[in-house]
């Protein structure tokens, strides 16, 4: 028996854990500035929800779904239901079950969780990942999408990223016909080089035919959605763009820009980092006007985005991740110092300080190396000679320095140091 972890899933420990970790806290801050509510619902869903909402041409639905089956057979729900793979069907399933559609329609939501995709794992790419995520409902002004991407911006800011914006305008329920009919006449033109995914969805959604993976230059022969924009959504999309130029986003147009999921309208965007290696989409998000109604609400506007919270870890820097866990190490010499170096612990820790208690087993040079090893700035030492006169011995691991400082001094004298 085999009991190791299932492919493209990760365990992750130690200073990947933190990395990851750290751009939570750092997304959550974002939240905080920008008025979000938190939004948590289920991880099991049936799956006619994501069938009638992420769509069931798309990708996500035909091949990457998680199903889960009960084992009774009596079991009304068998074969139904599904780990869901994104976020935004259920926020919106939730928004109108509290029918917030009708009571109270303007929401603004964050996420952040796990998700789950059948996908071929590679760098970046993994069957369970987690996603903070962002849904703006009640929203239909050009604003609204404007927000999303200066959200991201200020999370890539907090970070010190580079990140590339690409958006485009998928149009509406007016002028979209219009463009999948140019795009299914181009289709059929060119059948015999697309791939056997796009001869299944050429009816369906021809728009997804611009994914095709077989050659991805054919695109550019194809038919542009900003050729077919109504002017109502035309206006929209000249203020998208417009108010991320006045932020100084740096975005580009791009006119083929379709999105893997069925229920954008308008404004489309994906956010790439050239850190990342191929695995580079670290964000992606757009306009889904008609999803609420879809899915048996009112007509009701909604705009949103997700991060891929482990691909923006993976595009921090190496010294970002290696960052310490603890700010200081406590070591106590010989068995009476145990008990009160505990105690200088705990009076760090009540003046914020990340504190850890190494075990005295070892000698100081072992645990000197140990406290090295961790990453750590400081070190504090106390031996029964340093109790006996209230003061403790602290070294600057860095710079191989070492004073005596009074035990009241000790958290001020810490935190000058690691400033
Ligand atoms: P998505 O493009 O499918 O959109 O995923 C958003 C982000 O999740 C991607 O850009 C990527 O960073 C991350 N991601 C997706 N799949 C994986 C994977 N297998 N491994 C690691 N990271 C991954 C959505 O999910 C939409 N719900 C976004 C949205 C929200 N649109 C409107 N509101």
């Amino acid at each position: 028996m085999e009991l190791t972890r299932l492919r493209g899933f990760q365990d992750l420990l130690g200073a990947s854990a933190r990395a990851v970790a750290h751009v939570e806290e750092l997304a959550r801050a974002v939240a905080r500035r920008y008025a979000l509510d938190e939004i948590r619902i289920p991880m099991l869903e049936r799956l006619e929800l994501f069938e009638h909402s992420s769509g069931e041409t798309s990708d996500i639905v035909q091949k990457q779904m998680y199903l889960v089956r009960r084992h009774e057979d009596s079991d009304p729900e068998r074969g139904e239901m599904a780990l869901r793979p994104e976020g935004t069907p259920g926020v919106v399933r939730a928004y109108i079950e509290a029918g917030l559609d009708k009571s109270d329609p303007e929401q603004r939501f964050f996420y952040l969780g796990p998700m789950l995709r059948y996908e071929r794992p590679q760098k970046g790419r993994y069957r369970q990942f987690t996603q903070f995520g962002v849904e703006l409902l009640g929203r239909a002004d050009a604003a609204a999408d404007a927000e999303l991407m200066f959200m991201i911006d200020d999370l890539r800011r907090d970070l010190g990223l580079d990140l590339t914006f690409e958006i485009n305008s998928l149009g509406d329920a007016r002028c979209r016909p219009a463009y999948r009919e140019a795009l299914l006449e181009w289709g059929r033109a060119h059948l015999a080089e697309l791939c056997e995914d796009c001869h299944q969805r050429i009816d369906r959604n021809p728009l997804r035919l611009l994914d095709c993976k077989v050659d991805a230059r054919l695109a550019e022969s194809a038919p542009k959605s900003s050729d077919f924009l109504c002017d109502e959504c035309r206006r929209h999309f000249d203020q998208v763009r417009a108010l991320l130029a006045d932020a100084k986003v740096p975005f580009r147009v791009n006119a083929r820009l379709v999105r893997g999921l069925d229920y954008y309208t308008r404004t489309a965007f994906e956010v790439t980092s050239t850190a990342v290696g191929s695995q580079n989409a670290v964000a992606a998000g757009g306009r889904y006007d008609g999803l609420v109604a879809a899915l048996g609400g009112a007509a009701v506007a909604g705009t949103g985005f997700a991060i891929g919270i482990e691909r923006i870890a993976l595009a921090l820097d190496a010294t970002r991740l290696a960052a310490a866990r603890a700010d200081v190490v406590l070591i106590a010499l010989g068995e009476t110092a145990m008990l009160p170096a505990a105690a200088i612990a705990h009076e760090l820790r009540a003046n914020a300080l990340r504190v850890e208690m190494l075990s005295p087993e070892r000698g100081l040079r072992a645990l000197l190396r140990r406290a090295d090893r961790l990453g750590v700035r400081m070190a504090a030492i106390v031996g029964e000679d340093e109790i006996a006169r209230g003061v403790v011995q602290l070294r600057d691991l860095k710079t191989s320095t070492q004073s005596e400082v009074a035990r009241g001094d000790l958290a001020a004298s810490i935190r000058a140091a690691i400033k």
